[in-house]
């Protein structure tokens, strides 16, 4: 195989650091491209560790034409764009930020590539694309329904990737609709490092395991489903990862866009994602139920049969290795990549 080099914005955060280490571990050479804004420089030492490869990094903004053009000066082949703002509550507080970076950095990016003739992308979009979902599990061909400005940020950007598919043959895009990532890498080099008091379950959990929080809000008790709390389909992130490879892969042998979901296909509720992560870390997680989260879904899994007949790809990795590994970066890394 040629050496193809791709460009990773946005690739020191949780999900970019592990796709990169997932192709450097299959020969690709990487350029990545971040602004820091929501991760670390120690996170891409790491990455590098890991691999025992070098990566070369560009530090800046996707919506900087300056540094785009000095990007794309080197021969680049194909791009995973995971670089935006991903918060839902932050995003209903601040949602010209979240289009600004989210769509404005996508139109910045695809101008950059045009100039360069690169047409592969492979974009991080998400389930949230699909609101409240009419049924489970839900296929990539359910309304697009987001009921957020982050969510629609996502779909904006799909549906202008395949409007510039529908420009030109030569363009292939891949959005990816993740549903709920967790874990980290085995070897507890890399992780997922909030900044803040984390909003999502998993670095909430484990932030509760080393003693950085007291105790967990189970948001509601009384759920339509079989144990009353919310049901979600969670994905260890380096299965996440590898379907990135294949999407990548599929990219310089198709053309046109696809939306593929990425999930395993199961739902776990927060009281067994709690049971797991015990068993798992030996730690008691204290927590006690509070009301509904605005927003929150009862439920959201995947139909993942897409992935799996495009590229044979499937989650493989359960809850319980998501919660071993997950838990044994932030014991190694109580501070994050700030330690
Ligand atoms: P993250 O915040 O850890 O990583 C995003 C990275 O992008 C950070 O390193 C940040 O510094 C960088 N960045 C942000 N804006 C930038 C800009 N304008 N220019 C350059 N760099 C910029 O988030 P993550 O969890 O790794 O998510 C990666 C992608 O996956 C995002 O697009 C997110 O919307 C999407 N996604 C995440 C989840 C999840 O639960 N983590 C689920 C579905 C989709
Ligand atoms: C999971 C479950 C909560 C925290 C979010 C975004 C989505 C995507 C993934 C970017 C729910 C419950 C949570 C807590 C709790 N991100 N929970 N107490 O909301 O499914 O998805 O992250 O694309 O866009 O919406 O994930 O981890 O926040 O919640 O009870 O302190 O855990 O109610 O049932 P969610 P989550």
């Amino acid at each position: 195989m040629t050496l193809k080099t791709v460009l990773v914005t946005g690739g020191a955060g949780y999900i970019g650091t592990h796709t990169m280490v997932e192709l450097l571990g299959q020969g690709y050479e990487v350029v990545c491209l971040d602004n820091f804004s929501n991760s670390s420089p120690e996170a891409i030492k790491r990455v590098e560790k890991i691999a025992g490869k070098k990566i070369t990094t560009v530090t800046g903004d996707v919506r900087d034409r300056e540094v785009m053009s000095r990007v794309f000066k080197r021969p680049i082949d194909g791009v995973i764009h995971f670089a935006a703002l991903k918060a839902v509550g932050d995003s209903v507080k601040r949602p010209i930020d979240y289009y600004g970076n989210n769509v404005g950095g996508s139109i910045a990016l695809l101008d950059a590539m045009h100039e360069r003739g690169v047409h592969r992308i492979v974009f991080s979009s998400s389930a949230t694309v699909y609101g409240v979902p009419e049924k489970l599990p839900i296929e990539e061909s359910a309304p697009i329904r987001p009921i957020n400005p982050y969510g629609q940020t996502k779909a904006m950007v799909e549906q202008m990737l395949l409007d510039w598919c529908m420009a030109d043959a030569t363009h292939t895009a891949i959005s990816l609709r993740y549903f709920n990532p967790i874990g980290a890498h085995e070897s507890g080099l890399i992780g997922e490092d909030p900044h803040d008091v984390p909003n999502n379950l998993f670095p909430f959990i484990t932030q509760i395991a080393i003693g950085k929080q007291a105790q967990l809000t189970v948001w509601g008790d009384d759920w339509p489903t079989p144990d009353g709390t919310g049901v979600r389909d969670y994905l260890h992130v380096m299965d996440l990862a590898r379907g990135h490879v294949n999407a990548l892969e599929h990219a310089f042998g198709i053309g046109g866009h696809a939306t593929v979901n990425l999930g395993t296909g199961n739902g776990t509720s927060v009281l067994q994602m709690i049971a797991a992560f015990e068993v798992a870390s030996g730690k008691k997680i204290t927590y006690q139920f509070g009301p509904r989260r605005a927003g929150d879904v009862a439920a959201c899994w995947a139909d993942p049969s897409l992935a799996q007949r495009l590229w044979q790809w499937q989650a493989k990795l359960s809850v319980e290795r998501a919660c071993a590994d997950g838990w044994r970066w932030q014991q190694q890394n109580p501070n994050g990549y700030r330690d």
